[in-house]
């Protein structure tokens, strides 16, 4: 017997849905909210209005996709958590129409939960190893910096967070300082492959444990860029690849210091990462190094499972199902991580 969820994200700027047949992805389809790009980030009312006019083409197209039919639709899961309130609302209030009409179950996800289950996203004939529990995820997106241990497909605890900014957050605005356009860190990376990490150097947060912090690295980029434009006025258009390559340097140094502390603290040598900024080359690439260095098994998310996208949530949704853990058509969407679990 196949179970086929449907899978919905809408906590942001990107409409996405995917059809998971017992967990496997058959379609992931994302609509990208192109509107915000001009105001330089997010606009949450523009972002809501979106979704309301692309959710029903995209979800029609994912099931045509897929070849599937609404009525064979077993589940249908939607992000509750956290978000942009007038986004989850979209997303949310088309699930729950959704289960009603078509007598599906309905599944509520964690965002952030379910950007570490995109590790466990399979496709038919492209079968990967997947995480081995207990493992360690190191979750980094433009709104969280997270280090978290699963013992269980849901069971997590997060062990250590940013305290200010997100690395993703840390990148958007670096970047949107030196005129890139946005979402800036995709930018970054690209230019980073040209230039010199070791050109510039900028301060890095001296935080007790396993969390984070952004700001302070924030204002040191701020603060060069500063000094070096009253000596040069086209220092930035002129070193772009330099400041790229240094600063990409020191958020992924920042990022994988606390990881090899996180794993050196719990013993734990199974390590995935997630999240839009799981998608940075040099991320990977230290990541990647590190296996070799700590003997760790370390297990990347293809690229378009980082950024947000539905087939992530029809996975968490899928292992839900299994669980029988469905929720009522009375569930509220929850803007804030603290007000939803797993
Ligand atoms: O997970 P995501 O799509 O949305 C959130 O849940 O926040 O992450 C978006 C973030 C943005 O800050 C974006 O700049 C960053 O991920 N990002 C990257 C890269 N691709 C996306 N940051 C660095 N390098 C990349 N290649
Ligand atoms: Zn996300």
């Amino acid at each position: 017997m196949s179970t086929i969820i449907l899978g919905i994200e809408t906590s942001c700027d990107d409409t996405s849905a995917a059809i998971i047949r017992n967990g496997y992805m058959l379609s992931n389809v994302i609509a990208s909210q192109e509107v915000h790009r001009k105001y330089g980030g997010v606009v949450p009312e523009l972002a809501s209005r979106a979704h309301q006019q692309n959710i029903i083409p995209v979800v029609d197209t994912a099931l045509r996709q897929a070849n599937v039919g609404k009525h064979e639709i077993n589940a249908v899961a939607f992000t509750r958590g956290p978000g942009l309130l007038g986004s989850l609302l979209v997303g949310a209030s088309f699930a729950k129409g959704f289960a009603l009409s078509t007598g599906a179950k309905l599944i509520e996800a964690n965002h952030l939960h379910a950007h570490i289950m995109s590790n466990f996203i399979q496709e038919e004939g492209k079968e990967k190893p997947l995480p081995k529990f207990p493992f360690l995820c190191l979750l980094v997106s433009g709104g969280h910096t997270q280090i978290i241990v699963l013992r269980d497909y849901f069971e997590m605890e997060i062990i250590g967070q940013t305290i200010d900014d997100a690395a993703g957050e840390a990148f958007d605005k670096c970047a949107k300082v030196m005129g890139l356009s946005y979402p800036g860190g995709p930018v970054v990376d690209r230019h980073a492959r040209e230039g010199d990490r070791k050109a510039f150097r900028f301060s890095k947060p001296n935080i007790a444990g396993l969390d984070y912090s952004f700001s302070g690295l924030k204002t040191s980029f701020l603060y060069t860029l500063r000094d070096k434009l009253k000596e040069d006025p086209q220092f930035v258009d002129n070193n772009i690849p330099n400041l790229c390559a240094s600063l990409q340097q020191t958020i992924v140094d920042i990022l994988t210091d606390k990881l090899v502390k996180a794993s050196a603290a719990t013993g734990i040598t199974e390590i995935t990462i997630a999240g839009g900024v799981a998608a940075n080359s040099g991320l990977r690439n230290a990541v990647t190094a590190l296996s070799e260095e700590k003997g760790w098994t370390v297990y990347l998310p293809e690229f378009r499972f980082t950024t947000d996208n539905a087939a992530m949530i029809g996975v968490t949704g899928y292992f839900k199902y299994l669980k029988g853990m469905f929720c009522a058509q009375d569930v509220v969407p929850a803007a804030r991580f603290e007000d939803i679990g797993v």
